[in-house]
């Protein structure tokens, strides 16, 4: 993984119906012209491939053998067209987290919601256009857990002639953060499955796919950013960690937060940033400080009260190339906070605000929903099945309906073809049962319901959603992902949402607009959108686990007037469950 220059992950050649036949395995990266901007077209070979970490070897899932996976560098505007062979011994989906995917829903993913997987040996052609977002957006596997290592960065610059709204960086360097098993994560999802118990929680946490110089083997691969004096660093922070919201900071240097998740923000300065998994953060980091060498760190912000987590800390260092001391001084450590520093993450996320774009916060809204997200636990018979908490497995649900996945279609096959049996749309808009969320939680509350349920928008309708912490295990912040969108966070607290005290301190002038909203610990959060986009978008919590166990939802959003407002028909292609 290097410093980007626009568009330098892309190289020119011919589109790959003839190109394809140069070069099988080849990374095949093509720019052709398009009216609207240009077309990328790429290989992406999904394969098992060795890789040594934490002194030990095991096998794991990539794309073309790269780990992390291969940036995609686009402009606003372009297309992709990217071919995916799948040459694992898994099922496999790619979801490109963030991207809108306006009418393209059977591009966005996630499996048995938009398609089906790509079974081994399988292709699928996944095609889409960046429709207005600018920044830093990723993409993953959507299957199981294959995301722990499947995964890359999507960095889409301005149109051509465009610039940012800051200054023009020297540098531009991904940074996504991972977490790390030692064992093969689909065992690892499988043990957990089992047992009904959480998880193992993993063995480290990478920066660019390395842990860095603060575990055990592993100072060679660490990933280094290499600074002249005063220059300015664009670092586009990506978690794509499973299982865990993260905290990062580099020592002695202040950032400046200018974007997230692909829309600009007012920039401001801060020593440390939040993000949940799923988020991206853009900061500009001006090479100020003596020239010298500094690690940028990540570690765990850990909510859920007496649950275990990955206690370490990732390290990449920054490195002044004046520096006199040169490459063998030891790099200072930054402070990060304590991993329950609830106060920290507040400061950060209170301090986002969008700059004006031409997106307008609705006003007038249509459907006013609100969802409980939260653990749950389901009462077995004590046995090697039942070891979570109290002879219980573990649950997880939004409203107390823990979402199961189709297995026979995808959901939007079964509503576009309407094909019937897959789904109800008996999604509650408000919880059943109201009760203190955050409170002592009655055990009448603990056992969800499974099933199915979807919810249905009309195109076009204002759409408000309080989504509310609960306690039922215990309060945990809980990023929230909507697929085939971005929203606006309008407010956020903590405690129980109050409509009467709460809604007239919303923020509709200036509030971020995002994809993954962490809902605060024990709070609430409140978001804003308009159902523009036909489909059936996945709602989830972007926890591995969590999703899992239940924390899901599904929208469909009915077609509009004409074919700029309808769903275009399925790729031919598209798999077969
Ligand atoms: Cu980044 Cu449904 O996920």
């Amino acid at each position: 993984m290097e410093a980007l220059s626009p568009l330098s992950t892309t190289s020119v050649v011919k589109p790959w119906s003839s190109g394809f036949l140069l070069g099988f395995l080849a990374i095949l990266a093509a720019v052709a012209s398009h009216p609207n901007g240009e077309i990328h077209y790429h290989e992406f070979v999904v394969q098992a491939k060795s890789v040594t970490r934490l002194c030990s070897t095991h096998s794991i899932i990539t794309v073309n053998g790269q780990f992390p996976g291969p940036t995609l560098a686009v402009r606003n505007g372009d297309t992709l067209v990217i071919r995916v062979l799948n040459r694992a011994p898994y099922n496999v989906t790619l979801h490109w987290h963030g991207v809108r995917q306006m009418r393209t829903p059977w591009a966005d993913g996630p499996e048995y919601v938009t398609q089906c997987p790509i079974q081994p040996g399988g292709t699928y052609t996944y095609r889409f256009t960046i429709e207005n977002q600018e920044g830093t957006l990723w993409w993953h596997a959507h299957s199981r857990w294959l995301r722990a290592t499947v995964y890359g960065a999507l960095v889409i610059f301005p149109k051509q002639g465009f610039a940012y709204p800051f200054a023009k960086p020297k540098l531009d360097v991904p940074i996504i953060l991972g977490e790390w098993w030692k064992r093969d994560i689909i065992s690892v999802m499988r043990q957990a499955l089992f047992t009904g118990a959480a998880p193992n929680v993993s063995d480290a946490y990478t920066i660019n796919g390395q842990p860095g110089d603060l575990y055990r083997c592993s100072n060679r691969g660490t990933f280094k950013v290499y600074v002249n004096s005063g220059d300015t660093v664009l670092l586009r922070v990506i978690n794509a960690a499973l299982n865990q919201q993260l905290f990062f900071t580099i020592a002695n240097h202040q950032l400046t937060v200018v974007g997230a998740d692909a829309s600009y923000l007012k920039p401001f300065s801060t020593r440390v940033i939040m993000l949940g998994p799923g988020q991206t953060t853009d900061v500009l980091l001006n090479a100020n400080q003596r020239a010298g060498r500094y690690y940028m760190a990540a570690r765990a912000y850990a909510t859920a009260q007496g649950a275990p987590f990955d206690n370490t800390t990732t390290t990449a260092i920054l490195e002044y190339r004046n520096s006199r001391t040169g490459s063998f001084s030891r790099p200072i450590l930054p402070q990060l906070p304590a991993f329950n520093d609830t106060a920290t993450t507040t400061a950060f996320t209170s301090q986002l605000r969008s700059i004006p774009s031409n997106y307008k916060v609705p006003t007038q809204i249509d459907d006013s929903l609100f969802f409980t997200v939260g653990l749950g636990f389901v009462n077995c018979n004590p046995g090697p099945r039942c070891q979570g908490p109290n002879n219980t497995r573990f649950a997880a649900s939004m409203n107390n309906v823990s979402f199961v996945l189709p297995n026979r279609t995808s959901l939007l096959q079964a509503y576009y073809q309407n094909i019937p049996g897959i789904y109800t749309l008996d999604f509650p808009p408000v919880p059943p049962v109201q009760f203190n969320y955050t409170g002592t939680v009655p055990r009448s509350q603990w056992q969800p319901v499974f099933g199915t349920k979807l919810y249905k928008l009309k195109f076009g309708a204002n759409v408000q959603i309080v989504l509310q912490d609960t306690g039922i295990f215990s309060t945990e912040d809980h990023p929230i992902h909507l697929h085939g969108y971005h929203f606006f966070v309008v407010g956020q607290g903590f405690g129980n949402f109050n409509p009467q005290t709460d809604t007239g301190n919303f923020n509709l002038v200036d509030p971020p607009s995002r994809n993954t909203i962490d809902v605060p610990v024990g709070g609430w959060a409140v978001i804003r959108f308009v159902a523009d986009n036909p489909g059936v978008w996945l709602f989830h919590c972007h926890i591995d686990s969590h999703l899992t166990w239940g924390l899901a939802m599904s929208f469909i959003v009915e077609n509009g007037r004409g074919e700029l407002q309808t769903v275009e028909p399925p790729p031919a292609d598209l798999p077969r469950c």
